[in-house]
């Protein structure tokens, strides 16, 4: 299982490195595919209610009234029934392709398992609102349908009487069995916003909103689609009869064939293990976790970055609890908290400067703690030689997620607060700093890459120290399939540094060196 994984893991980076190349990473559709579904099912709510304007209940009124607006209005409601359609469409295939994406890079179990198990019930309520909208056209294809779907119903021990005999017969069905019909394709997909929304609730700032360009993208694509190919009906529907052939959507309908070969008991148990399953893969195998966040409150002032920067809503902002005089302090809820290590990265008392006493900081990770990833940097420094002296801070999930010498691995690299860089330069541990982090076009941890360029580039607290030169830092974004850029990238940064005068240490001075003036800047700073 996890060799398979692991190729298609790297599989799925290599074609997303190709459409990096194509799109930049802001813009990678594969990146994108959450917030894909999202604007898609805003799409389809839009035209869904302009449809809905002209569209008539009746028995005989349905098929009328959407042949009416496909061919003699095709221009504003044809095109918007083709937008509806095709829209629809693809918003299948961005869910199934981002269930894949999050399982094979393994970002839904353990601690991550909401968001997985919330995605069952959107990925059936997709279904279920585009089955109920192919019954509304009331043509051969939605008779399949109606028939196919009230079999496989009247399988079921629900109904008191057989919904396919007793209203699917050209005597018994009636406009009040239609109304009932545009009902279910109203409150279904209202359902399944509901169920989206639950979707992103254990995760913060969720992106529902794709890069404003892919968006335009997109919309561009559908319409052009729409004009090449207009949505159109089959013939109308006609209960007397059974259709010799219809043309299915393959999107929205493909498991209709098998429905109609195999037996209802067949069917139905095979939905329920397939939820079930689905249901319980994050526990599949189960997954050893680290312990979450602690706090130590003598190092916390309740500045809430960490609450800022978590990317799992796992960190709360609750009142003062032992007197300090602070309004606030911070509680971590463990049932959320992946050990991501971004909150450490993000607490100003994560300082490895600090000399007496031990290295605690205001919220850490019991099994990978601030003072243990100090004692790592100086120990894999100690081990670099040579002119071009590089240590690299790389993430897991990354180019760099193997150990090597000269490399840390962290859960993210956005564990690393900012006064470690600046740690490791101004103590001369390192000539260079590599920052490994994942594939640019979305963070493992969400928002971890995001976080760390914002605070290299002190746009965001804590801010990266302006003596800190930035020419001593190299940042690299690469996936998993990348190990060879990220050698390339170091070993050419190595090489720079070696060409470069070295780094003025951080010698200690004494106060008559520095009464002299002698002190380089950051010196003069590490003195005060
Ligand atoms: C059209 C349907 C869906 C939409 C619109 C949707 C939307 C989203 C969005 C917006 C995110 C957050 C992305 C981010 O900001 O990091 C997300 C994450 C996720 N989704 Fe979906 N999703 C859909 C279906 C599904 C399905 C069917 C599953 C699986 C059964 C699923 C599993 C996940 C997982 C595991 C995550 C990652 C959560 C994490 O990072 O911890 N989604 N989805
Ligand atoms: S380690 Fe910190 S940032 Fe990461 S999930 Fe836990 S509380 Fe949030
Ligand atoms: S970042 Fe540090 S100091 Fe600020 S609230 Fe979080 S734990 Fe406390």
């Amino acid at each position: 299982m996890m060799g398979l994984r692991s190729v298609l893991r790297r599989g799925f980076d290599r074609v997303e490195r190709g459409l990096d190349r194509l799109f930049g990473p802001d813009w990678n559709p594969l990146a994108n595919l959450g917030p894909l579904g999202w604007f898609l099912f805003w799409i389809v709510a839009g035209t869904g209610i302009y449809l809905f304007i002209f569209f008539d209940t009746g028995v005989v009124d349905a098929y009328a009234s959407v042949q009416w607006l496909t061919e003699d209005h095709w221009f504003h409601a044809g095109l918007a029934r083709s937008l509806h359609r095709y829209a629809s469409d693809l918003m299948v295939l961005a869910m199934l392709v981002h269930l894949l994406r999050e399982l094979v890079f393994d970002r839904y179990r353990g601690r991550r398992w909401f968001s997985w198990i919330t995605g069952v019930p959107v990925l059936w309520f997709v279904y279920l609102s585009g089955i109920t909208g192919y019954w509304l056209v009331w043509d051969e294809l939605a008779q399949y349908v109606a028939l196919t779907t009230t079999e496989l119903l009247d399988a079921l021990p629900v109904f008191a009487e057989p919904i396919a005999r007793n209203f699917l017969t050209p005597e018994s069905l009636s406009s009040r069995f239609f109304t009932l019909m545009v009902f279910l394709h109203i409150a279904i997909p209202l359902l399944l916003l509901l169920a989206m929304w639950i979707h992103i609730q254990r995760i913060s700032q969720a992106r529902t909103k794709p890069a404003r360009g892919l968006a335009v993208l997109t919309l561009v694509a559908l319409v052009a689609a729409s004009l090449l190919m207009p949505a159109t009906s089959q013939a109308p529907a006609d209960l007397a009869t059974v259709p010799a052939r219809v043309g299915i959507d393959w999107f929205l309908l493909s498991l209709y064939p098998v429905i109609e070969l195999l037996p209802a008991g067949v069917i139905w148990t095979g939905v329920l293990v397939f939820s079930v399953l689905l249901i319980g893969l994050p526990w599949l195998p189960r997954r050893k976790e680290a312990p979450a966040a602690v706090v130590a409150l003598d190092h916390c002032n309740g500045c809430a970055r960490c609450v800022a920067d978590c990317p799992y809503s796992a960190i709360n902002l609750v009142p003062r609890s032992d007197g300090a005089p602070f309004p606030h302090e911070v509680e971590v809820n463990a049932d959320r908290c992946v050990a991501c290590g971004i909150c450490m990265g993000a607490c100003p008392s994560s300082t490895p400067f600090r000399r007496s006493g031990d290295l605690v900081t205001g919220i850490d990770l019991p099994a990978y703690s601030l003072a243990e990833l100090r004692t790592q940097v100086i120990a894999a420094a100690g081990g670099l030689s040579g002119p071009g002296r590089v240590l690299t801070l790389a993430c897991g999930h990354g180019a760099g997620g193997l150990p090597e010498a000269g490399r840390i691995v962290l859960p993210c690299v956005a564990m690393a607060p900012p006064a470690l860089l600046d740690f490791i330069i101004s103590r001369g541990l390192a000539d260079g700093i590599c920052i490994a982090g994942c594939a640019e076009r979305e963070c493992w941890n969400r928002l971890g890459g995001e976080w760390m360029r914002e605070r290299v580039a002190r746009r965001r607290d804590p801010f990266l120290r302006e003596r800190v030169p930035r020419e001593r830092l190299l940042v690299v974004w690469a996936g998993p399939s990348e190990t060879g850029r990220l050698r390339r990238e170091t070993a050419a940064f190595a090489e720079q540094l070696a060409a470069q005068p070295s780094y003025d240490k951080a010698r200690p001075l004494s106060q008559d060196e520095l009464a002299k003036g002698e002190a380089t800047a950051v010196q003069r700073e590490l003195a005060e």
